[in-house]
């Protein structure tokens, strides 16, 4: 019996500056499955529109997410990079999956609640409506593994809902075209169109904390730039918000357990983990019992020398628009080629008339 062939699929949004959070939680990994999986790897610009519809330089804002996939050490031969709006078939997919998904589960997301405040009968429907997207992008390449930071793991088990629906409400046409796949749920074996995606969440900074306060995610949308690092901050401006990056007192424990109760110890140990390629107890091991003006300069050194080379290649590949264009456009093509060859089927199972 066949089972999906394995694939990995994830996107960022062009929303403001990428931050360490962005790359430690996504782009970082991203990198790290190149090598064992097929990828693709895609600038979400139509989820961009879902909370601030006019952008001045949203084309600019794209093109240095792609320039950050490549900066990082993406491979543009050997994963497919585009951006979301150049593939119509994931505008198509979501459309239908809105008639799949039920008001109710979009109501529940956190992170809907949280965009929308106060205020949701004024949000945008594309704002309800997101998670709906994002499991199109996914399922439009029928991916099976998604890596995410924490905050994803949401929207992938909607993602999964919807994948879940679509194979129930539709079995019978899914088996009378022949297109049922079968998977593993659980201890079950079951047939379907949609595979029920895993998440990737991996890593010692799956949840990169504000530098300001470890109980808060580290996030563009924060007022202080010293909560976050950003992509493009020089040598000087890396060391000096970890120099003031919030501490407790206390030196760090000698064991992972007595980080529990120390929201920004672990954050800064987790973010140095991340970097240096080690676990939490590889650190701790190192720099246990050590105070936090040895290991801060450590941190700052360990920051500039990995995040340098990222900049100044995202400056020199950012200086060239015309080559990152090419790369979206290229991917664009081989991604709409697969998308439609999913989408034709979508649209027989359905019933829709496309010939
Ligand atoms: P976005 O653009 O907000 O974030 C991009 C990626 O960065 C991760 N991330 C973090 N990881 C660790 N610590 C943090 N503080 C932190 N902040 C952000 C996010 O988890 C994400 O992996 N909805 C998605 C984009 C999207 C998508 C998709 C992702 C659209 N379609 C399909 C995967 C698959 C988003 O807004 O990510």
């Amino acid at each position: 019996m066949s089972e999906f062939k394995q694939l990995v699929f994830s996107g960022v949004q062009p929303t403001g500056n990428l931050h360490l959070g962005n790359y430690l939680g996504a782009l970082q990994r991203f990198v790290a499955l190149q090598d064992t999986y097929e990828c693709i790897y895609c600038v979400v610009d139509l989820h961009s529109l879902t909370a601030t519809l006019v952008h001045d330089d949203l084309a600019e804002q794209t093109r240095a997410i792609a320039a950050a996939y490549l900066a990082s050490g993406l491979d543009p031969k050997k994963n497919i990079i585009f951006n979301q709006s150049r593939v119509p078939q994931h505008a198509e997919l979501a459309w239908i999956f809105n008639c799949v998904a039920r008001i109710g589960w979009m109501n529940r997301m956190t992170q809907f609640k949280d965009k929308a405040g106060k205020d949701r009968e004024n949000a945008s429907l594309g704002l309800l409506a997101y998670p709906s997207l994002m499991a199109a992008d996914i399922l439009v390449y029928r991916a099976t593994h998604v890596p995410v930071g924490e905050d994803q793991k949401q929207h992938l088990e909607l993602a999964r809902n919807i994948a879940q629906k679509f194979n129930n409400d539709f079995s019978e046409h899914i088996a009378t075209h022949g297109y049922g796949v079968e998977m593993e749920v659980g201890e079950e074996r079951v047939n379907g169109f949609f595979p029920l995606t895993e998440p990737l969440i991996e890593g010692p900074a799956t949840r990169v904390m504000s530098l300001r306060d470890g109980t808060k995610k580290m996030s563009k949308s924060d007022p202080s730039d010293l909560s976050r690092i950003n992509l493009m901050d020089d040598a000087d401006t890396i060391a000096r918000k970890i120099k003031k990056a919030k501490t407790d007192p206390e030196p760090l424990p000698g064991d992972v357990g007595g980080l529990e109760e120390r929201p920004e110890a672990h954050n800064l140990v987790g973010i140095y983990a991340a970097l240096a390629g080690t676990t939490v107890q590889e650190v701790i091991r190192d720099y246990g019992g050590r105070q936090f003006s040895e290991f801060k300069p450590a941190l700052a050194e360990l920051a500039v020398e990995k995040m340098a080379p990222i900049n100044a290649e995202m400056r020199r590949i950012s200086a060239d628009p015309g080559y990152v264009d090419g790369v979206l456009r290229e991917g664009g093509e081989r991604a709409g080629a697969k998308a439609e060859e999913t989408m034709k089927m979508v649209r027989e199972i359905i019933g829709l008339l496309d010939n």
